[in-house]
């Protein structure tokens, strides 16, 4: 499936992207912040796409102008996240490109993928986390509207080997049709 925006093209990703991915992913202030470590090799990335980046509600963030691969987005779907086990429900996770930051570009496809997940794949809720210190991701999540739920101390990093301190928002449908409302 493919979404758009203003500005972007949500698309599956491609083996071709590896190079991209790589650029990208390699650079120390992308990955570990998310919990997982930089990839060190464009082998790494493509066996990224293919293991990890394959989801049925994974994208490619890319620009209108090149549909190049710069981030990544995705529904993780009930079996694949740790924060539901019901199918009516998803967790939200994103990274971006460094070069890309600062643009409003990951906001912007969060509102697009909440309305996919709510008017095209039936979800009545998506979380989203962030792990203590990630300010920019938790702006993210304010921005888009999503509601603090709760912390957890200790969250598993198995990627990084840490335990990390956790915080949960969240949207509901509820909330995303209020919102259709006022817009
Ligand atoms: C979090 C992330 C996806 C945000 O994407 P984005 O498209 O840049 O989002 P925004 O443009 O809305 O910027 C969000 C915040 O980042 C900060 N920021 C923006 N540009 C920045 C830059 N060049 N350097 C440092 N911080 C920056 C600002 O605090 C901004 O909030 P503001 O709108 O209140 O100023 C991106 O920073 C990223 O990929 N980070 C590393 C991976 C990660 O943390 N993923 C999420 C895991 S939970």
């Amino acid at each position: 499936m493919k979404l758009e925006t203003e500005r972007l093209i949500l698309r599956p990703f491609e083996d071709s992207d590896a190079e991209n991915v790589y650029l990208y992913a390699k650079d120390p202030d992308v990955g570990p912040i998310a919990g997982w470590p930089p990839h060190k090799s464009i082998d790494e990335s493509l066996e990224v796409i293919r293991n990890v980046l394959s989801g049925a509600e994974a994208y490619a963030v890319c620009m209108k102008s090149d549909n190049k691969a710069i981030g990544a987005i995705e529904l993780k779907l009930n079996g694949y996240t740790d924060m539901t086990d019901r199918d009516n429900e998803c967790e939200l996770g994103y990274w971006l490109g460094k070069p890309f930051w600062g643009q409003g570009i990951i906001p912007e496809a969060v509102m697009e993928l909440l309305r996919h997940a709510f008017e095209d794949i039936g979800m009545s809720k998506v979380w989203c986390g962030y792990y203590d210190g990630n300010v920019k991701s938790r702006r993210v999540q304010e921005k888009c509207g999503f509601t603090y739920q709760w912390t957890t101390p200790d969250v598993d990093v198995p990627l990084m080997n840490e335990i990390r301190i956790g915080h949960v928002s969240c949207f509901t449908k509820e909330e995303w049709e209020a919102l259709q409302k006022i817009r």
